[in-house]
């Protein structure tokens, strides 16, 4: 199957391209986040560890009045003011079919889209 190109290269956009077959989730566990009960946060998340999906603690993200932060790599998409709440749609979206959850990312790294 081919798919359109949108660079010189001759790649395909970013949209058509695989998803990934392994997620690192890095939940910050300093401070200002902790103090905003990212521990549990980190649980929530370490409940829905894979061979697809690896779960590590992380130092100061520098996101600290908008903790909890959650930076998901390898595409560097960041979350912010999680609850545990907000882990369950995170995984089946975001981790299970690559569409990050716009309600819940950090407008400083992804600015929502003018009207
Ligand atoms: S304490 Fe979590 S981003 Fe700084």
């Amino acid at each position: 199957m081919t798919h359109p190109t949108n660079n010189a290269l001759g790649l395909p956009p970013a949209s058509a391209a695989p998803n990934p077959k392994r997620w690192l989730v890095q939940v910050c566990q300093h401070r200002t986040c902790l103090g905003n009960r990212s521990d549990e946060v980190l649980a929530a998340f370490q409940q829905h560890q894979s061979e697809h999906i690896l779960v590590a603690e992380s130092e100061c993200l520098g996101q600290c009045s908008a903790g909890p932060t959650v930076r998901v790599l390898p595409d560097d998409i960041w979350y912010c003011q999680l609850s545990p709440a907000d882990v369950p749609s995170i995984v089946e979206q975001h981790l299970g079919q690559g569409q990050p959850v716009k309600e819940r990312l950090h407008p400083r790294f992804h600015p929502p889209a003018c009207p």
